[in-house]
């Protein structure tokens, strides 16, 4: 049976550590706060000109390293971002320059939280159906840039990190790795978390009065978010394991992503799973949205939590709305 599994991983943080002192120094907000409703106790921002591709460059260097493939093997690259390079073209055609990897498929997905989640199932898709054999799906993202370093935007600013996370999709001859994956969304919502600007749909796509406005800046009804992650996420993992005969009891690791701790604890309370089988990082790098699920799940496998024969769960909720998750047996 032709199968799809990981076959590397890498992850990668710029440097700098942000505290929350450190941004109380700027923005009125406190240690405190941030770490009871949030769980977050520092995050990592890039500094100077530094893109997601850039990011994205590291963790694929090592996620390559470990697969023992080159550049040029890949069949595609899948970049999962909410905060391109650019414009356009897409980070997965800067990073692929970087990769020096000319004639490599490419393909950006804008799913936030759940780009990864999203960008794994293409990868094993493509896979399964025998049209490639090597596929990198990275996430990364440079927020720093784009946040409001005011106290206008303290509710969304304190949550976000810089971080990149990568895994190389191979095939298997033998059996699959990635059993399933199950994916939603509800577009009707796109408007409770989004950054408006620039926007192809305004005549002037943004204008001085606009940034005045703040519009190129993101917007959050967190209260809203967080009630919907927290029922989405325990009903998409219920769904894939039911799929196929499991209970969450069955679940060796659960890698969420990072949003809030406080989300990730409801969850598994609702899912009545033990500490041992949830891995949690955000309070070192807050919310790195599509590269929060590749990071945690790397550091995991590091630091010895997920063991060959797993039954391992990756599960995301994030703007759209998105939300889905993956069943791997590792
Ligand atoms: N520091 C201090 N006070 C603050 C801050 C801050 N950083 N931010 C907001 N406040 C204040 C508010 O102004 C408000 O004050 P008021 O009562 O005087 O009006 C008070 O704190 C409470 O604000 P709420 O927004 O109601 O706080 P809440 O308890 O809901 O926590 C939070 C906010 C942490 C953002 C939470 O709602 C949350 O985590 N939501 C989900 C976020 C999420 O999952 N996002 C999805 C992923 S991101 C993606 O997909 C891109």
């Amino acid at each position: 049976m032709r199968g799809s599994r990981i076959s590397g991983m890498g992850h990668y943080l710029p440097e700098r550590v942000v505290t929350n002192d450190d941004l109380a120094k700027f923005i009125d907000t406190s240690n405190e706060w941030i770490v009871q409703r949030t769980g977050i106790e520092e995050r990592r921002w890039v500094e100077g000109n530094v893109g997601a591709s850039d990011l994205a460059f590291e963790a694929t260097k090592e996620a390559l390293e470990e697969a023992g493939i080159k550049a040029s093997d890949l069949d595609m690259i899948i970049f999962a971002t909410l905060s391109p390079d650019i414009n356009f073209p897409g980070s997965s055609c800067i990073l692929q320059k970087m990769l020096n990897a000319p004639g490599v498929a490419t393909l950006d997905i804008r799913n936030q939280c759940t780009g990864f989640v999203y960008g794994l199932s293409i990868a094993d898709q493509f896979i399964k159906t025998g049209m490639m054999n090597n596929i990198l799906v990275v996430g990364a993202e440079v927020h720093s840039s784009g946040l409001d370093m005011s106290t206008r935007g303290r509710d969304v600013t304190v949550l976000f990190g810089d971080g990149a996370g990568a895994a190389v999709v191979s095939a298997s001859e033998t059996d699959s790795r990635i059993l399933d994956s199950k994916l939603h969304a509800d577009g009707t919502q796109y408007d409770i978390l989004m950054v408006e600007l620039p926007a192809s749909r305004l005549k002037e796509r943004i204008t001085a009065d606009m940034l005045d406005d703040a519009r190129h800046y993101p917007v959050m009804d967190g209260r809203n978010v967080f009630r919907q992650a927290v029922t989405a996420m325990p009903a998409v993992v219920n769904e894939v394991l039911e799929a196929h005969g499991y209970t969450p009891q069955d679940i060796d690791l659960l890698v969420p992503h990072q949003a809030n701790l406080r989300i990730n604890q409801m969850v598994a309370r609702s899912l009545k799973l033990t500490q041992d089988q949830v891995f949690n990082n955000i309070m070192r790098y807050g919310n790195t949205t599509a590269a929060s699920i590749p990071i945690a799940l790397h550091e995991a496998i590091q630091a010895g939590r997920v063991k060959d024969g797993d039954l391992v769960v990756l599960a995301a909720f994030g703007a759209g709305l998105t939300w889905g998750a993956n069943l791997i047996r590792w």
